[in-house]
C-alpha cells in the first residue's frame, strides 16, 4: 500500500485592491450580479461572473422554485449563460459572492458540488486552466484551476 496526498494551494487577499484589475472587475461583477439573485426561500443572494477568453464577462445568480430542485446556483446560471452567447469562446475565470440577504458574507462563497462539476467540463472543453475567485467581505480566494476544488474530477466519457 503507498499512501498517497493530494495537495492544493490558492492565493488569499485581504482586499478586493490586492487584486489585478481584471480579476476585480470580475469580482465586482459578481457582486453586482447578488442583486438580480431570485431567492424568495433561503433569501442567500448568490452571484457569478464568468471571464471569456474575449474579455467578455457574462453574469448570473441564483434562481430558486418553489419545486426546490428546480431552481439553479449563480455558478450554473452564469456559466450556462456563458456558454449560450459565446459557444466558440473559453471560460478562463469564475468569480462567485454571495451572502444572506444580499448582504456580502464575511467569508468567501465556495460553489457546490455540481457547479464545481460544471466548471471542470468547460475548464476540459477549453483545455486551459480556469481560476476561481471566492469573493468575501473579510478574504477573497483565488484558485488557479478547477482541479484545485475538484480533485480527481470525472471527466471519463
Ligand atoms: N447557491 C448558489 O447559487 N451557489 C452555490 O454554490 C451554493 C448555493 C444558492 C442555491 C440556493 O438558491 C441558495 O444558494 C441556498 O442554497
Amino acid at each position: 500500500m503507498n499512501e498517497k496526498e493530494i495537495k492544493i494551494s490558492f492565493a488569499e487577499y485581504k482586499t478586493l485592491d490586492e487584486l489585478t484589475e481584471a480579476d476585480r472587475e470580475l469580482a465586482h461583477a459578481a457582486m453586482d450580479a447578488m442583486n438580480n439573485a431570485y431567492a424568495p426561500y433561503s433569501h442567500f443572494h448568490v452571484g457569478a461572473a464568468v471571464r471569456m477568453s474575449n474579455g467578455e464577462i457574462v453574469s448570473g445568480s441564483n434562481q430558486e422554485n418553489a419545486a426546490f430542485p428546480s431552481g439553479l446556483c449563480a455558478e450554473r446560471t452564469a456559466m450556462f449563460a456563458a456558454s449560450y452567447r459565446f459557444p466558440d469562446k473559453d471560460m478562463r475565470s469564475i468569480a462567485i459572492a454571495g451572502g444572506v440577504y444580499g448582504r456580502l458574507a464575511e467569508q468567501p462563497a465556495t460553489p457546490c458540488g455540481a457547479c464545481r462539476q460544471v466548471m471542470a467540463q468547460y475548464q476540459t472543453k477549453a483545455g486551459k486552466p480556469m481560476s476561481v475567485i471566492m469573493v468575501g467581505a473579510k478574504r477573497i480566494w483565488k484558485f488557479e484551476r478547477v482541479d484545485d476544488i475538484l480533485p480527481l474530477i470525472f471527466d471519463s466519457i
